[in-house]
């Protein structure tokens, strides 16, 4: 098996943005509930016309330009999303016909904002067996377009953009040194969208009810994050055969500002090597791990040979962490 790392990053999120004092015009909640119960500012929402694949498209190109990989060179884009353009066609089809990723084979993957986890972990065992040499890996989201914007218990958490990574192989000892992925699908009922499939097909009562929107139960998914978080970040060290010490960087899920510091309280590690940008972007779902982390190596707060971890939890319930020693320098072969 070849070692495999993150050879470029890129990020983008569409340029309006909503602040919690815009929110208080809309439902009735206010800056300061916001900000003590979550931390989040702002978000920045995509226009009416703007579908994720252009969010994707254009997090993918940067990615790819950090890396310095032709789209021709791609053999596979994965894009992790619960908000794809269409129920199928793929979104990972659009954006890899977007970009010129003519070689690529290209499928979506649904794990809830613990996607870009579970992207990176599949696509990394494809350029592990030498399968293939060089995989985009997109987490994009559009939440806006299926948030219930007259519930104020769900439409001040989230945000819309979308991070990308390219996968490669990399020297031995740097890149992916462990992952853990999880699931308990009898918690699905907790965070869903649950009309528009094949359980619940879009009527006109569907939408009466406005059973095309996100319905959460937001205490008992906050209970789960809270435990979750802490767990899988401790799990996913020992099988890397590191302790918390060795973090150098930690780059949680961004959903609720109480929730990371559950986590980093937990792990017990010094506040200032966690990124944290759900400020700027409320819950991105699969994008705020990609972007956070877009974010940190643009910041420069990365060098080779960091110990970086990520972690996330979702709907599904999904959760899921990884841990990677830094290096964007690739191997041909
Ligand atoms: N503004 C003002 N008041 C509000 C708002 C609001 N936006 N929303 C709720 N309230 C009120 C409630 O009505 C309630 O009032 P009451 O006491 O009179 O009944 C009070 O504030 C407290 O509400 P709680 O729901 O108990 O607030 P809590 O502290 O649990 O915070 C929150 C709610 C922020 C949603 C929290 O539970 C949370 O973050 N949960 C996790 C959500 C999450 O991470 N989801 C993403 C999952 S990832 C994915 O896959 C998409």
């Amino acid at each position: 098996m070849w070692s495999v790392g993150i050879v470029g990053t890129g990020s983008y999120v569409p340029e309006n943005i909503l602040t919690n004092v815009d929110l208080e015009k809309i439902v009735d909640t206010n800056d300061e509930w916001i900000i003590t119960r979550t931390g989040i500012k702002e978000r920045h929402i995509a226009p009416k016309d703007m579908p994720v694949s252009e969010l994707c498209y254009q997090a993918g190109l940067r990615a790819l330009e950090d890396a310095q990989v032709a789209p021709e060179e791609i053999d596979l884009v994965l894009v992790a999303t619960i908000t794809p353009d269409y129920a199928f066609p793929a979104t990972a089809c659009l954006v890899a016909d977007r970009l010129g990723a003519k070689n690529a084979a290209a499928f979506d993957l649904e794990a809830g904002c613990t996607g870009f986890i579970y992207g990176v972990a599949t696509a990394s065992q494809f350029v592990a067996t030498g399968m293939y040499k060089k995989v985009l890996v997109i987490g994009g989201e559009t939440l806006s377009k299926i948030l219930n914007w007259e519930d104020r218990s769900t439409c001040i958490l989230f945000g819309d953009g979308a991070g990308a990574a390219v996968l490669q192989r990399v020297e031995e000892g740097f890149g992916l040194l462990s992952f853990e992925l999880g699931s308990d699908g009898s918690g699905g009922k907790l965070l869903s969208q649950p009309a528009g499939g094949s359980k619940l097909p879009a009527s006109l009562e569907t939408i009466e009810k406005n059973l095309h929107t996100v319905q959460m139960e937001g205490k008992e998914v906050y209970k789960f994050a809270v435990r979750i978080m802490g767990e899988v970040s401790v799990n996913v060290l020992e099988k890397a055969g590191l302790t918390k010490d060795d973090i150098d960087l930690l780059v949680p899920h961004q959903a609720n500002m109480r929730i990371v510091d559950a986590a980093v309280k937990r792990l017990g590690i010094s506040p200032d090597k966690v990124v944290i940008n759900l400020d700027k972007y409320g819950n991105m779902s699969a994008a705020s791990i990609p972007v956070a982390l877009d974010e940190a190596v643009k910041a420069g707060r990365l060098a080779e040979g960091d110990i970086v971890v990520m972690v996330g939890f979702g709907t599904g319930l999904t959760w899921g962490a990884c841990v990677l020693k830094w290096t964007k320098v690739g191997i041909q072969g």
